[in-house]
């Protein structure tokens, strides 16, 4: 029996983080993870590969869209399997990469998959190790519907929508949330005729009101037709491939569409069967996930949980701030997680990010806010590349000044928003990002205006 400090269940982003933190607070740690690579969900099945193809089909746009009108002349073609070769590179290059930084940080890799079959022991194939503390971030699953059963070949999750053997003509999202409109985005940009069944009446719930209506118009724009208010009964395979059923909300009415290729995008639930926590006694929320306090700790002393397994956004960088801060708790010393500044971002073209609160959520508190807005369009940079759609808002506590949350939509929105983070995380108010110099000509000056606006006014508006 080997035996360590801690012991890390699953090499996500939420666990390897954990796993280097506690190394280089100087505990001895080992990571088992049961997948051939390391990186989780993240690395291998999820946002890596997903951002690789959201990058290639977006030149592939760019280059029907906007090389013509810059004077680029040429006939751009889609080469499937190299691409898929560039995604399986970039994916491979990242796994390993994680692989170096444990030896680096001598963390250990147990390879096979872990069961804890007693307190401060974690079971791998025929081998028991000990450990004072064991993390458990074992992630998440897709949550598939009743009535809809995968086949990774026709119906898909993410997972199978990231390997598909050709780009189909049609494919049938079910799902307007971050994971179908990504893989709906790289499939409509491919040629397909992509079709989003959507339950609710807005795209990306929790998201932003102004923000929701302009997204799915620009997503329209692109060539994205959306069935909202509709609610999929289920799915079936046919000759030509699948046909998915479903009902309209507001009259109860049948309908049924046919599609190559149908991606199942309606949620993801945690993953932590196989563990033994039901043995354990664990205590679980009611969707499944482990409870913990305050300090990740669960019901059972000196066993931990962090990321898509526990409550909270199934973010990876909310995992890996976890997976830190909880590393920081078992070595003695006190780490945190500021809930209220976790970004979230959609990787499509233009891009999506927010943080803080909406809009309606500072409605629904009755909160005294003023909104500073500022469109893209009064940004030179965004005109010179074609992104003068979508704008930057800020809202701010109206007698404080203090920013309150930070909607975007627009070019490099995923990168703009951590200012706002920064900002947030330091209490600072709309004016302290108005007086501050944004170098011009850049999309960030964007947000200055917005914050500018929160004020006496943009300028270029
Ligand atoms: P989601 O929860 O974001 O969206 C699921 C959508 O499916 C919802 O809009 C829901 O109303 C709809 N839906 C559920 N049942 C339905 C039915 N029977 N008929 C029609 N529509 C139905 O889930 P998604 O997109 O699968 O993503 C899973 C998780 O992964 C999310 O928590 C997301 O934040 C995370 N993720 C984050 C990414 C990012 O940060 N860029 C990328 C990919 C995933």
């Amino acid at each position: 029996m080997s035996s360590y400090d801690v012991i890390v269940i699953g090499a996500g982003p939420g666990g390897y983080v954990c796993a280097i933190r506690c190394a280089q607070l100087g505990l001895t740690v080992a990571v088992v993870e049961g997948r051939a690579t390391l990186g989780g969900t993240c690395l291998n099945i999820g946002c890596i590969p997903s951002k690789a193809l959201l990058h290639a089909s977006h030149m592939l746009h760019e280059s029907h869209e906007n090389f013509a009108k810059m004077g680029l002349n040429a006939a751009v073609t889609v080469d499937w399997p190299q691409m898929q070769a560039y995604k399986n590179d970039v994916v491979a290059q990242n796994t390993k990469g994680i692989e170096f930084l444990f030896k680096k940080n001598k963390v250990d890799w147990i390879k096979g998959w872990a069961s804890i079959p007693a307190p401060g022991q974690v079971r791998v194939g025929a081998e028991v190790h000990a450990a004072k503390a064991i993390v458990i971030a074992t992630g998440s699953e897709a949550s598939v519907l009743p009535g809809v059963t995968v086949d990774e070949q026709v119906i898909v999750t993410s997972t199978g929508a990231l390997e598909l053997g050709a780009i189909p003509a049609s494919v049938a999202v079910i799902g307007a949330g971050v994971i179908g409109l990504e893989l709906g985005s790289v499939y409509a940009r491919l040629g397909a005729k992509v079709t989003v069944i959507e339950y609710l009446d807005a795209i990306t719930p929790g998201m932003d009101g102004e923000v929701q209506k302009t997204f799915k118009r620009m997503l329209e724009k692109q060539g994205m037709t959306f069935v909202m208010g509709a609610a999929v009964q289920g799915a079936d395979r046919t000759e030509a491939g699948a046909t998915v059923r479903y009902k309209l909300r507001k009259d109860d009415s049948d309908h049924a569409l046919a599609a190559d290729i149908v991606l199942v995008a309606t949620g993801r639930r945690a993953f932590t069967s196989g563990l033994g926590l039901e043995g354990l006694g664990v205590q679980m929320t009611p969707r499944g996930q482990v409870t913990t306090d305050a300090h990740w700790q669960t019901s059972l002393k000196g066993l931990y949980a962090i990321g898509d397994a526990i409550a909270g956004p199934m973010l990876a960088h909310k995992a890996e701030d976890e997976g830190m801060a909880v590393a920081e708790v078992i070595a003695g010393k006190h780490g945190h997680v500021n809930y209220g500044v976790i970004p979230g971002v959609i990787y499509t073209h233009p891009e999506v990010a927010n943080v803080g609160a909406t809009e309606e959520q500072l409605k629904e508190q009755g909160r005294n806010y003023k909104v500073g807005k500022f469109s893209f369009m009064g940004n030179g940079r965004a005109k010179a590349q074609f992104a003068g759609d979508g704008f930057v808002k800020i809202l701010a506590d109206k007698d404080t000044d203090r920013i309150l949350g930070c909607h975007i939509v627009g070019p490099q929105a995923g990168d703009l928003i951590h200012e706002v983070c920064v900002a947030m995380e330091f209490g600072a108010s709309a004016q302290d990002l108005a007086m501050t110099c944004h170098a011009h000509p850049t999309v960030s000056e964007a947000v200055r205006e917005a914050a500018l606006a929160c004020g006496d006014g943009a300028i270029h508006a």
